[in-house]
Formats: C-alpha cells, sequence, structure tokens
C-alpha cells in the first residue's frame, strides 16, 4: 500500500491535523447550511440573499476540498463523512422551515463570525508547526472575512 508521508514530526502533525480537521468541518457545514438558507429564504431580499448564499456555498466547498487535500499531503486522513461532520460542527442549524431574509442576514453574520474566531485560532497554532498549512487557512479566513462583511453590511 503506499505511504503518504509529509514533512512534518509527528507532534506537529497531529497539531496541524486537528487544525486541518476542524476548519473542515466548519466549511462542510458552511456550505451545507449556506444551501439550506438559499432554498428557504423569503422576503423583499430574497434575490440577493439566494445569490449571495451560493456564492458563500461555493467559497466553502472550495475551501474544504484545498484544506481536506493539505491534510493528505501531511499524511492525514480527512474525514468529510456526513456522520462526522454532524457530530463535532459548532456551527447554528436553522430550523427546517422559511427564513426571514433578515433573519438569515442575522444567522449568517453570527455564525460566520464563529467560523472566523475557530479560524484564527487554527492561524494561531499552526504558525510554528507547519507556516505552509497557516498560509492556507490565512487565505481561508481572508474569504469568510469578506462573506462576513457582506452579510453584516445588509443589517
Ligand atoms: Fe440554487
Amino acid at each position: 500500500m503506499a505511504q503518504i508521508t509529509g514533512p512534518l514530526s509527528d507532534d506537529a502533525k497531529k497539531v496541524v491535523g486537528e487544525a486541518l480537521q476542524g476548519a473542515l468541518v466548519d466549511l462542510i457545514d458552511l456550505s451545507l447550511v449556506a444551501k439550506q438558507a438559499h432554498w428557504n429564504v423569503v422576503g423583499p431580499h430574497f434575490r440577493p440573499l439566494h445569490l449571495q448564499l451560493d456564492e458563500l456555498v461555493d467559497i466553502a466547498r472550495e475551501h474544504a476540498d484545498t484544506v481536506a487535500e493539505r491534510a493528505v499531503a501531511l499524511g492525514v486522513n480527512p474525514d468529510g463523512r456526513a456522520a462526522s461532520v454532524a457530530s463535532a460542527s459548532k456551527l447554528t442549524q436553522p430550523d427546517r422551515a422559511w427564513i426571514e431574509d433578515g433573519k438569515v442576514v442575522a444567522l449568517f453574520t453570527d455564525l460566520l463570525e464563529g467560523v472566523i474566531a475557530r479560524m484564527r485560532e487554527r492561524i494561531a497554532v499552526t504558525d510554528e508547526p507547519d507556516p505552509v498549512t497557516q498560509d492556507l487557512l490565512i487565505a481561508v479566513a481572508q474569504d469568510v472575512e469578506k462573506q462576513h462583511w457582506m452579510f453584516q453590511a445588509q443589517r
């Protein structure tokens, strides 16, 4: 069987692997929750929010893949299984119901704030063990923070 070995020590690999797994869970669930809202949003601002949420889905999916593949490159198995994501996710889940446009804005402003805080913690802990992963997480945070701004601006 092929052996995937990255450049990191076991200790560094553990820290970095956990950071990447946490980021993966956040990003996968963010893509799912954003799709849920994309479908269920109602109100006068339906159209821009419907489109913006799909933009967020695309960003989250793209970064989820990059994060997972970084883990693989380091010899860590990413876990993007639905059950694993569901049990580990810290994202607030919307009800299965229509969501008023204003509530969508409030929900995503709060939800992205949490993702950003966790992403910044991961940026801090990967600084020493793996600046390459840190760089990747910084790029994720940059996009998530941009989305956070764009939801905040609609309040
Ligand atoms: Fe759609």
